[in-house]
């Protein structure tokens, strides 16, 4: 199968799982503050992350890319909303664009649509330095982002099955490009050690795409004939793996992403530590089942909940925001206990 089916077949098996039972953050819980002594309307949201300034604490995350007339709409109008909230973007791989040039209309798309924002490249741990540049140069992107994805490639038939170098390569690409890097996991976490590695090497922003959101594993199984579910439950959960990374480094900047769908989620991972988080699934099926319209009012949603949240906790700004007192509870918190992070 050619990647652009793939890509197509991804989409539709992430619409038909549904992610809404997982409650990546139900262990972590405010503490009531019932003075906080604000209003409303002096809530600010925009935040920093690594040196990219936005409006937003919300990227629209890596999803589609090639594939066509269908992924040329959804990125549009995923560029549109993040013209539209000043929000950062991220493409999907342009890995098969950078082989085939009739691939890369619906990158192309992303930029024309929004020709001053936040836009992210993105490519596998696989690329070179050059393949890197040119990804970045297709759409004048702001940043790049490489995805690391080696339980995907293993419960894949057709997947990769070597993974030596993956950190000298991304070492050559951190060191050849003139935009930030942010290394990215698609669903399985990033660990303590693995930020020890990459903060090594000059990383200074990790998406840590946790587990609890659209889960590859999963996916990757329904295209199989056979079963094929060792890793249907594998991964350091979003709550974890922003901990994990940020006990450790403060000073990376952390993007916490997977299974993200409301304010008070964001909120949660703010407060543990992120400056940002990063949706996907939810954005997909958002535009399938309503278009743009969903996207928008998603959007707005998300952004109102917030809003309320650090209203209800007293505090101004993103910043103010993660330093609130919090509870965790649960298998998280015996996951944290027993890695050494308080
Ligand atoms: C993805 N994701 C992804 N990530 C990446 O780095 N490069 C890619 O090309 C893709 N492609 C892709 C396609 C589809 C259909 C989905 C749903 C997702 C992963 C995505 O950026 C994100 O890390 C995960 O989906 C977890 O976030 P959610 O979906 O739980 O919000």
């Amino acid at each position: 199968m050619d990647r652009a089916s793939r890509k197509i077949e991804h989409i539709k098996h992430t619409l038909k799982l549904s992610s809404v039972e997982s409650r990546p953050f139900d262990e972590i819980k405010f503490v009531h503050q019932s003075i906080p002594n604000i209003n409303v309307d002096e809530v600010e949201i925009n935040t920093t992350v690594g040196e990219l300034n936005i409006s937003s604490p919300i990227f629209i995350n890596a999803m589609t890319g090639g594939g066509g007339e269908p992924t040329i709409r959804i990125n549009r109008a995923l560029a549109r909303l993040a013209k539209k909230n000043d929000m950062g973007m991220a493409v999907g791989s342009q890995m098969a664009a950078l082989k085939d040039r009739n691939e890369r209309r619906s990158f192309e798309v992303v930029r024309e649509e929004n020709p001053n924002g936040v836009i992210i490249s993105n490519l596998g741990s696989e690329a070179t330095v050059e393949q890197a540049k040119a990804a970045v140069e297709m759409i004048d992107a702001n940043a790049l982002q490489i995805h690391l994805n080696v339980i995907q490639e293993l419960v894949m038939p057709e997947g990769d099955r070597s993974f030596s170098g993956t950190l000298d390569r991304i070492k050559a690409i951190v060191e050849g490009l003139s935009v930030p890097v942010i290394i990215k996991e698609v669903g399985f976490g990033i660990s303590k050690e693995v930020a020890t590695k990459l903060a090594n090497i000059g990383i200074k922003i990790i998406d840590i795409g946790g587990y609890g959101g659209t889960n590859f594993a999963k996916i990757e199984n329904l295209r199989r004939d056979d079963t094929f579910d060792l890793f249907n439950d594998w991964g350091i959960s979003t709550a974890a793996s922003i901990c994990e990374v940020k006990a450790t480094h403060p000073f990376i900047s952390v993007i916490g992403t997977g299974g993200i769908k409301t304010g008070l989620d964001i909120a949660k991972a703010i407060s543990l530590g992120a400056s940002a988080v990063g949706i996907a699934g939810l954005f997909l099926k958002q535009f399938h089942e309503n278009n743009f319209e969903g996207l928008e009012a998603t959007v707005e949603k998300l952004h109102f909940e917030l809003k309320m949240v650090m209203t209800a906790l007293g505090v101004k700004n993103i910043d103010d925001l993660r330093k609130v007192p919090i509870v965790i509870s649960g298998e998280t918190y015996h996951w944290l206990e027993q890695r050494g992070i308080t």
